[in-house]
This record gives C-alpha cells, structure tokens and sequence, in this order.
C-alpha cells in the first residue's frame, strides 16, 4: 500500500479544485437520491478540543455540499468521519476501540461504508504504521494539515482499489472559505491561528499541529462579520497560544489589538477567546480585556502544575510566583474576573512537595472550573524518556486528593453568583427535561433554568438562585 502525497495550490485556486470535487460526489449522490428516494449519510465525530470540534464543521458543511446528510446514528451512516485526537494516551485507545466496532460494522451490515480517520492522531508515523497492517477496513487517512482535501481524497478512493493515505508534515496553504456547517446558530468558532511554538515538554501537539502561523486580522475580521450577520451572538476565538497572535505575521499585530477590532463589529455580543500561555500574557492584552465590553470577564489560564522546578521540567518558561503574580494583576484589573485552567498530575520528577505547590495554586486562585489530567505520556516528546515516571498508585491518591481540594473551591466561587441578575445566552433545550433550558453567563457559569425554546440564541436576565458546584439553577426575570 503506498502513500499518497498530494500538493496545494493558491488558496483560491485551491477552494475551486475542491468544489470540483465536490459537485463530482455531489452528481453520484443525488442520482442515489433520486434511486432510492433518501439520501447518503454521514456520522461524524470530533475528539478532544475545541480546535478539532471546528476543523469538524468544515469537514461537514464539505460533505453537505456533496449531497450527504448528517446522522447521529452510526449504524445508519454510508461516510464514517472520526477527527482524531492524541494529546492522551486514553483517545487513541477509544479510537482503536472503535475501529475494532467499525470493522464487524463494515464485514456485517454495510461494505460499501467508507471509513476516515484524521486529525492529530493521524499525524503519527506509528499509527499510520498501524491503521496500514491492522485496520485494512479503513479506506481514508489524512492529517491536521490537509483537511480541505476531504473531497479530492473521496474521489481518489472511489477511483482506487485500496486505502488513500495523505499526510503532511506541514502547512501549505491556509484555504479561506471552507464551506461548514455550524453546530450552533448563535455561537461560532474562529481560528485566528494554527499550530504551536512551545514544545512543552509532555505535549504532542506541536508535532502533530506544526509551527504557528496566524491567519490575517482583515480575513478574521470578514469571518467574523459574516457570523454576525448569519445572527451569531458569541465568537470564540481559537489557537493554541492567541497570547502570541500575530508575531510572525507580515504586518505583526497583537492579540491585544486584534482583540480591539474584533470589539467594534456591530451586532457581535460577546467574545472569548482560547487558550492563553501564561508566559505571553501581557498588559497590554489585560487592559485590552477589561476595556472591550464585548469580550467576556473570564480568563482560561493553564498553569499546568505549582511546582517551579516541575514547571521549568515542562518547558513552561514561568515560575510559581510569576503565575500567582499575573493572576493578582488580572484580578486587580477585572474584579469580577473568573478563571479556569488545567493542571497535570504526576509529571515525571513529581514529588510530593510538588505536588503540594500545586494545591497551593488551586487555594490561592480559586477557579470557577478546572480541567484536570493525569500526566500521559507521549511517545517522541521529551517527557516521555525522563527518569522518575511516577507510579500509578501515586498519581491515583493525589489525583482524589487535587479534586477534593478544588471541588470546595469551585462551590465557593460559583456561590459567588446567587442571588445576582445575569445576562445569560440560552444555548439548548436540557438534555434531561424538555421544559429546562440550559445557558451560559458572561463568566461561562452554565445555568439551568425553566424556559421555552424560542428564546435560543437570545441573551435574557436571569435570577441565579441555587448553586450545584458544576451549574447553577435560576430564574427567568
Ligand atoms: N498528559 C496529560 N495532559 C496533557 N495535556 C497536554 N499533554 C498532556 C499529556 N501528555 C493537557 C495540558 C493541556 C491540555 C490541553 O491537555 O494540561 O493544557
Ligand atoms: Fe501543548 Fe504547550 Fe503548545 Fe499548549 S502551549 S499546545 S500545552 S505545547
């Protein structure tokens, strides 16, 4: 089985190559349509962050444009799509797992089923390694970097007898444009950049993500226009560092000022914006926040663990004291300020004394929400080959014994709220009760509360009333 290797072009150029393609799966699958009187469909998962969940819209409004259409049941699906991740160890397990579900899927209730994988994992030379010699059911493998692809890669496959493997080592060309298809009406995501410098050193993602590279204000600002015309209300502005938008660009600007831009577009309510590197957050960028009344008071700060020597281990280039100094001036400016973050347990060289620094963190800091992990560890990372792993056992008792100590923490900071009036957007219907609708607070608190579902999308004053740690019950006013 060889690999293929396909090129890009200009942007533009690019995007009509593919609606080629597109109209080309298009033609077969309106003739199924006309055949058999439904059309194709496709299941499509996104695994781990936020970036893949969005890469994911694309990959889907590509393949609403080829004339498929969405199921949530897998079992009925003809295009099986998982956007992979493996920054844990834990997603690529479920991954093989479902691979293992999805070739008895494939021999029993539907062969002519075409399998893709793509995303992080797949940048792996060891997992393509592996997909090629045990999962020969699978039919299309591409990366991070080639996504847009989707459709000329189908078409490849259709015309070959085996597997399509296309994996970049790199970028080529940012293609503006993608057709996608929103999972909300009133909240969207948007890249301002891909890839990251940092190479923590536990951390797989500038190997499967590539080097930074940030879009243009002027496209951002055209994306998120367009959005807000569409009556989105709530952008969230994705990269893995935004703390360092715009550097490398060729006209450099901050995040800071791109933050100022964004602020001014008409009818756009709010902005948040993922994740910040404690390392590149400047003033500038606080005083931006507290000065755009767009953009929401809460503040996703990783520090990932308290212990200064763990910290200079993980490449993370800030101390204990330099974190705790930063979220004083942050509080200082925004009083009303909340915080998450996300903490890893059990780092190779993680002492007890270490890992009580981390407590101390958490005490100091008090979070509204906390996204904690227990240390992976990631083969070709520089973590993986230092001495002093820490045994199972170990990190087992202090992973309890960190939740313990936040879980109290998060309570208070949520009791905060009770008893205030908040602006809230209304995002769904509650999963659990069809009278109950769930939204969020400008400080990302999500609150439930009794409702109808036209009021989706707008936001409206509700009475916080009781706290339940991890949400809020309120009223509408
Ligand atoms: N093990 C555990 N957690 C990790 N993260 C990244 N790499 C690893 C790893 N090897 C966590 C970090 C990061 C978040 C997205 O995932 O906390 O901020
Ligand atoms: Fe990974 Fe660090 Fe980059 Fe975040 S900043 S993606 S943790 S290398």
């Amino acid at each position: 089985m060889e690999k293929q290797r396909t090129t890009a072009l200009p942007s533009t150029e690019e995007l009509a190559r593919q609606m080629t393609y597109i109209q080309k799966i298009r033609q077969e699958n309106d003739k199924y349509l006309a055949e058999t009187g439904h059309k194709k469909k496709f299941y499509s998962l996104a695994m781990g962050c936020q970036m893949n969940a969005h890469d994911s819209e694309k990959l889907e409004g590509m393949l609403d444009e080829m004339g498929y259409e969405a199921t949530t049941e897998e079992t009925e699906a003809d295009f099986i799509i998982y956007n992979t991740c493996c920054v844990r160890e834990n997603a690529e397990l479920k991954v093989y797992g479902k691979l293992g579900w999805l070739k008895h899927y494939k021999e029993t209730e539907n062969p002519n089923a075409m399998i893709a994988l793509c995303g992080c994992m797949m940048q792996q030379d060891v997992v393509q390694q592996t997909i090629m010699k045990k999962y020969r059911h699978v039919d299309l493998v591409f990366g991070t970097f080639n996504l847009y692809k989707l459709p000329e890669l189908m078409c490849m496959r259709m015309d070959s007898d085996g597997p399509v493997f296309d994996i970049w080592q790199e970028y080529q060309e940012v293609v503006e444009d993608l057709p996608s298809i929103r999972h909300f009406s009133y909240k969207a995501s948007v890249n301002i950049m891909f890839g990251c410098n940092n190479f923590c050193s536990y951390c797989i993602v500038p190997y499967v993500r590539g080097r930074e590279r940030s879009r243009e204000p002027e496209d951002i600002l055209q994306e998120i226009r367009k959005l807000v015309a569409d009556g989105v209300k709530e952008i969230m502005l994705l990269g893995q560092n935004v703390n360092s938008y715009g550097k490398t660009l060729e006209h450099p600007i901050s995040f800071a000022e791109l933050l100022r831009k964004v602020n001014e577009i008409e009818g756009l309510e709010r902005i948040r914006f993922m994740t910040s590197h404690p390392k590149d957050m400047s003033d500038e960028l606080i005083l931006a926040m507290k000065a755009c009344d767009k953009v929401c008071k809460y503040l996703h700060l990783p520090f990932q663990s308290g212990s200064t020597k763990i910290l200079k281990k993980m490449n993370r280039h800030y101390t204990k004291e330099g974190y705790l100094e930063l979220v004083r001036k942050v509080k200082e400016a925004m009083p009303d300020v909340t915080l998450s973050t996300d903490i890893i347990v059990g780092f190779p060289g993680e002492t007890e004394e270490d890992f009580q620094e981390t407590l101390d963190v958490i005490r100091e800091v008090k979070y509204c929400t906390a996204f904690t992990f227990i240390y992976s560890k990631r083969t070709g990372t520089p973590a993986a080959v230092m001495e002093d792993q820490v045994p199972e056992e170990v990190v087992k008792d202090r992973f309890q014994r960190m939740l313990d100590v936040l879980n109290p923490l998060v309570h208070e900071v949520t009791q905060t709220q009770v008893g205030k009036v908040l602006p809230v957007l209304v995002e769904e219907v509650s999963k659990n009760d069809a009278g109950i609708l769930t939204g969020r607070t400008e400080q990302n608190t999500l609150v439930h509360f009794t409702g109808t579902k036209d009021l989706i999308g707008q936001i409206i004053p509700v009475k916080i009333t009781e706290n339940k740690t991890f949400y809020v019950i309120g009223e509408r006013m």
